[in-house]
């Protein structure tokens, strides 16, 4: 075995996100409120959620996230610029790293961990989310995955019957942490499209909403103009739907990261929805944000505790200006925006050539005032303050024959091989 950690550490460190050859969309069903058998998995029926608890600013926060998208490239669709005139256009919004899998991790879990490819990854379950602020004062929760074909589907992609891979666990940023992904309840709330149908339809979805287009329709296989062209299928007809979008519905539209990895990471993103003034409707907001922001501003308008990890880190977790001059948080004014489009070299569990254990969180204030959550297992010895010297663990590997995968695969209490021959495939492609 180990040969996978030296593929992995030779093979794909560099590449680049792809964007593959334009082709049309077409779409599944009449609306977007219909169901549709290429969603796949049938509805599960109705979610069930706990009572509404209202925020500061908003009582619904939906994320729709595409791929892979320099801003001048999003800015340049006539699809966007009319949303933008509908909303806020974020004009110094960020990813925070290459590729797009530790994008997703960073957006739930305050920190990507130093991964740096698209590979499988269970985060274990002494580490926080989002999910466990939201549980803490009973505010709903749901994903919705586009092709996924259960709820709470575990694996690292699906094909459709047509023969095509449309679903991908690496853009399914909560299944991704097994604080999530080893407890049904949970689980049971990271549902497909089909449901998606059913939960608008029933005036039934939750508070806080991730949304993931498959791999085509976010632009990942694609091209921004065929993104673009489901966007326009999908969102203006749920703007104008009260199930989907009320005067208390906030709806971040972003991309994971840029195309290009030698410009820093900059990303087009708008914010939409009733909850929006009537008075900054179709205006720029050039405050800087990242994919932080989305976990300050939540625990900001419901006044939620925080997770001591980058959600914390005042540079990089601005609040959505307009949610934080009512909440009262203060933005710092961040004229030298760091570089953020760096990979590889960032220190974490999930890089093996600077490995570092998960860390216990820091105690820190983050866009609400409740403290720091502490997860039920996690060793509060071991944290930044005492933290050991990254190690490269692909070069002990060469010494030792034990590598960082197999370490990865055996904790994940998974079929070795099979892992193995998958990680050794990804590297590949
Ligand atoms: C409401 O949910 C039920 C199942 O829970 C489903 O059968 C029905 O079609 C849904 N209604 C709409 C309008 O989607
Ligand atoms: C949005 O603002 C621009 C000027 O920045 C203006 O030209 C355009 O007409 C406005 N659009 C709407 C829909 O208000
Ligand atoms: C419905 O939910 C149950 C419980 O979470 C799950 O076992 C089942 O796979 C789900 N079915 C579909 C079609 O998503
Ligand atoms: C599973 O999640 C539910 C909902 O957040 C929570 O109440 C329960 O304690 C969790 N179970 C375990 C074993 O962590
Ligand atoms: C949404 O509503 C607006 C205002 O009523 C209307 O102009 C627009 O055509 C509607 N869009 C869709 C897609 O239904
Ligand atoms: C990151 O972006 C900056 C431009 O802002 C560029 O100078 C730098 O070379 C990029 N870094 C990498 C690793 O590509
Ligand atoms: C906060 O973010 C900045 C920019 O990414 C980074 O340079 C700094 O190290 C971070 N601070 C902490 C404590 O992580
Ligand atoms: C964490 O920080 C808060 C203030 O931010 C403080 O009140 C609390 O005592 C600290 N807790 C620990 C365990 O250090
Ligand atoms: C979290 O759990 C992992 C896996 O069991 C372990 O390696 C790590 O030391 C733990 N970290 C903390 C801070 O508890
Ligand atoms: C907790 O972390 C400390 C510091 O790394 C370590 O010495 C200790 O063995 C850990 N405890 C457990 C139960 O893993
Ligand atoms: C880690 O070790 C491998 C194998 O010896 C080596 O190729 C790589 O350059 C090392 N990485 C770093 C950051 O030193
Ligand atoms: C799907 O997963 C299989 C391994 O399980 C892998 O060989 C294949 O490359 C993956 N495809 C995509 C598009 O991720």
């Amino acid at each position: 075995m180990m040969i996978v950690p030296a593929l992995v550490a030779l093979g794909v460190l560099a590449r680049p996100a792809s964007a593959a050859v334009a082709s049309t969309f077409t779409a599944p069903a009449a609306a977007p409120t219909d169901t549709s058998p290429f969603y796949v998995g049938a509805s599960n029926g109705t979610i069930k959620n706990s009572p509404l608890v209202p925020g500061k600013v908003f009582d619904r926060f939906i994320q729709i996230w595409l791929e892979n998208t320099n801003y001048a490239a999003a800015a340049s669709q006539p699809a966007f610029r009319e949303l933008s005139a509908q909303g806020i256009t974020l004009s110094s919004y960020y990813g925070v790293t290459h590729t797009s899998e530790p994008n997703y991790l960073a957006a739930v879990g305050g920190d990507f961990w130093g991964l740096y490819d698209d590979n499988l990854v269970a985060v274990p379950s002494n580490i926080s989310t989002i999910v466990d602020l939201l549980d803490q004062k009973d505010i709903s929760w749901s994903e919705y995955m586009e092709n996924m074909p259960y709820d709470g589907f575990a694996g690292f992609n699906y094909t459709n019957p047509d023969g095509y891979t449309y679903y991908v666990r690496k853009h399914n940023p909560l299944i991704m942490y097994d604080s999530v992904a080893q407890n049904t309840t949970r689980t049971a709330r990271i549902r497909n499209f089909n449901d998606f149908s059913v939960d608008v339809g029933n005036n039934s979805l939750s508070q806080w909403i991730f949304v993931t287009p498959n791999l085509r329709d976010d632009g990942h296989d694609t091209t921004i103009e065929y993104a673009s062209e489901w966007l326009t299928y999908w969102l203006p007809s749920l703007l104008n739907d009260t199930n989907f979008n009320n005067d208390r519905t906030l709806i971040l539209l972003t991309f994971d990261e840029t195309e290009i990895y030698t410009i820093n990471n900059q990303v087009y993103s708008i914010l939409l929805g009733g909850a929006i003034p009537e008075n900054l409707r179709n205006t720029t907001d050039n405050t800087f944000y990242t994919h932080y922001s989305t976990l300050s501003t939540v625990q900001s308008n419901w006044d939620l505790g925080n997770l001591g990890r980058q959600d914390t880190n005042k540079t990089v977790a601005n609040v959505f200006s307009f949610v934080a001059d009512v909440t009262g948080y203060k933005n710092l004014d961040v004229t030298d925006i760091p570089l953020l489009n760096i990979t590889e070299t960032i220190p974490g569990p999930l890089n093996p050539e600077y490995y570092v254990p998960y860390l216990a969180p820091t105690n820190g204030t983050g866009g609400g005032s409740g403290p720091t959550y502490i997860a039920p297992g996690t060793n509060m010895s071991l944290n930044a303050a005492n933290a050991p010297a990254p190690v490269n663990l692909t070069a002990q590997a060469h010494t030792t024959g034990v590598g960082f995968r197999d370490a990865e695969v055996s904790r994940m209490g998974l079929c070795a091989c099979v892992v193995g021959v998958a990680a050794v495939v990804s590297a590949l492609v």
